[in-house]
């Protein structure tokens, strides 16, 4: 089938769905009883940086597919009436500004994910916060900084302008592709290539491409039926790249290589390296 690029754009996407219902087991004991997500690059938690980007991208109806223990989440985006009045008028005021104007730009939604089969099972458990519309998805453990523009935003521009599924990627060493979702496509432009084969963490030589999927996504909403028809997968675990790869196998899926960098805060070294970056960003040495 040929892509037509649209010539009138589709409606605004003004959903983000954050699955945040993972144990986070590489970062024990730290996630024992606090959300990965909650974790902070110098004093900010990954979960604001990822709400953040949904902002800028103008998705402002913020959906949490959440889990046990993730009570932290909710309490992040909502008035704390005490430290608020405990250092009202104070030089450390300031310090709240980011997270009560992000709250007044917001809606949050939150839902549980109550057993853990895997991302695409999270994400059918957002459907009820979403609906019939098209959405985006932050996996907030994959903190990324784009160029000019936040990833979600340039994702939201190629949206536009193909109407279908989206997913972000970037270039990967051969040795690192098992940790991934894996796409062979078709280029429509340097940064742009049509899927048309998805491997999820695949063996070592058996990778399609170096071409990894991060976490980001727009999603139309027919992925949900698919979703519901999908068997679990690699790991046993209802697989977000099985239903993507029937996406593309019956209408179309773009992988988009956005501009920017992407730090992996879902493990250790990722989130040192991220850690760096930022403390070097602030200091004005980065
Ligand atoms: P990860 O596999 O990176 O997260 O899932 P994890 O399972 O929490 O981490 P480790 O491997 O044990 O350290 C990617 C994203 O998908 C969410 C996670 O919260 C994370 O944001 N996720 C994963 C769910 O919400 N539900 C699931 O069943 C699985």
């Amino acid at each position: 089938m040929f892509v037509h690029e649209r010539c009138r754009p589709e409606p605004v996407i003004k959903k983000c769905l954050f699955p945040v219902a993972g144990y986070g087991t590489r970062f024990l004991p730290a996630t024992k009883a606090m959300p990965k997500e909650m974790l902070p690059v110098l004093t900010k938690p990954l979960v604001q940086y990822g709400v953040e980007e949904a902002v800028e991208a103008g998705l402002t109806e913020i959906g949490f597919v959440t889990g046990r223990g993730k009570r932290a989440i909710e309490d992040h985006f909502d008035l704390s009436y005490e430290l608020e009045h405990q250092i009202r008028g104070t030089g450390k005021e300031k310090l709240l500004t980011g997270i009560r104007d992000l709250i007044g730009s917001c809606t949050f939604s939150y839902t549980r994910q109550v057993n853990m089969r895997g991302l695409g099972h999270a994400i059918l458990s957002g459907r009820t916060l979403v609906g019939d519309e098209p959405f985006g998805v932050v996996l907030a453990d994959d903190l990324c900084f784009g160029n000019e523009r936040g990833v979600l935003a340039q994702m939201a521009g190629i949206f536009e302008r193909f109407g279908c599924s989206i997913v972000a990627i970037q270039e990967v060493p051969e040795s690192e592709t098992h940790k991934y979702g894996v796409i062979a496509g078709q280029g429509i432009s340097d940064t742009i290539f049509r899927v048309n084969d998805m491997v999820e963490k695949p063996a070592p030589g058996e990778a399609p491409s170096n071409l990894a999927i991060i976490g980001r996504y727009i999603f139309t909403p027919d992925i949900f039926e698919i979703l519901e028809g999908t068997a679990p997968g690699k790991n046993d675990e209802i697989q977000i790249t099985d239903a993507l790869l029937q996406q593309a196998r019956h209408g179309a899926v773009m992988a988009y290589k956005f501009a920017g960098r992407r730090f992996d805060c879902g493990s250790v070294e990722g989130f040192v390296e991220a850690t760096n970056h930022c403390f070097r960003q602030q200091a004005g040495t980065g």
